[in-house]
């Protein structure tokens, strides 16, 4: 299985609003197939369509780094049907790679998607994965987490970022 190359800020599909999933075909199987063998090769918790470069509404997440559901989560077409309370916790991203700042998120969060087999999934999320799944569904709308930050903490990590971006 092929691992995909996974684009780095600074590449414009990460800043682009990635499109509805319309067709479940073989091509959006094997894209999700890869995209979840580049996020274990990767050793990250979550990946964007985007983050390797399509611009489509799919993302992966590996609970079994931090539950006892170690099934993968693959969600299509997801939307934030509800949020609770407030975290504020360390993040980072592997298109950001080196550059970790502490971002608020959702404390609980419901998705509504479909998944490879075009069921329709509610995954209620607290915690890490609410944090995850905010991460990730942002990516689709072109949005990072870096995005969150305050303008002082930004600049804090302009440098960083220029030289990600001009690599
Ligand atoms: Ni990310």
């Amino acid at each position: 299985m092929a691992i995909l190359p996974i684009r780095i800020y600074g590449e414009p599909v990460l800043r682009k609003r990635a499109k509805e999933i319309t067709l479940m075909d073989e091509k959006i199987q094997r894209l999700a197939s890869e995209m979840l063998g580049t996020l274990r090769n990767a050793g990250g918790i979550g990946l964007s369509a985007n983050q390797v470069g399509e611009e489509l509404r799919v993302f992966v997440v590996d609970r079994s780094l931090f539950q006892t559901d170690d099934s993968p989560l693959i969600i299509i077409n997801p939307e934030i049907v509800d949020t609770h309370g407030e975290q504020t916790e360390e993040e980072g991203c592997l298109s950001i790679p080196g550059t970790y700042a502490d971002v608020t998120r959702p404390l609980e969060l419901t998705v509504k998607g479909i998944d490879l087999n075009e069921k329709e999934i509610i995954v209620e999320a607290k915690g890490l994965l609410s944090r995850v799944l905010a991460h990730e569904i942002d990516h689709l709308n072109g949005i990072l987490f870096i995005d969150h930050l305050s303008s002082i903490k930004r600049k804090l990590l302009s440098k960083k970022l220029k030289k990600l971006s001009t690599r």
